[in-house]
């Protein structure tokens, strides 16, 4: 039972560890960011919702740097002039729901 309930324990604090990089993030404003500027492209290259390209196996992302750099990236290429809290909000959201690095 001791086993159980430590095993519950570290399962929560692994959960509730906030990635440094994120901290302060707005991952409501996140969302709104990526689904407006960046789902129809990746939808329309990898068809459903366009969040396989995040679930690739062969993805470039590896970490939560390499992820905000490929936003930053990304966000150039389509001349957007995100903000960079901006760019973290969106990176934030899309390793929430994807790519889940904790560093
Ligand atoms: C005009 C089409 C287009 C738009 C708009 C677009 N992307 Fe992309 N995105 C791509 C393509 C194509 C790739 C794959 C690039 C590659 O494989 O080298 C990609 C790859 C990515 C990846 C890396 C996926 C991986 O392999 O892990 C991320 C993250 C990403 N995009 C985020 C964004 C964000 C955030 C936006 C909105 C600001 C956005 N993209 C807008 C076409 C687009």
């Amino acid at each position: 039972m001791k086993k159980i309930l430590i095993s519950i324990c570290c399962l929560f604090c692994i959960n509730s560890y906030a990635n440094e990089l994120f901290k302060n993030a707005d991952l409501a404003v996140g969302k709104a960011l990526v689904e407006k500027n960046c789902v129809s492209c990746h939808a329309s290259s990898y068809g459903g919702d366009g969040s396989e390209i995040y679930k690739r196996p062969f993805r470039k992302v590896e970490s939560s740097q390499g992820l905000i750099n490929q936003v930053r990236a990304c966000n150039t290429n389509l001349n957007q002039k995100w903000f960079d809290d901006e760019e973290l909000d969106a990176s934030a959201y899309l390793n929430k729901m994807y790519y889940k690095f904790e560093e």
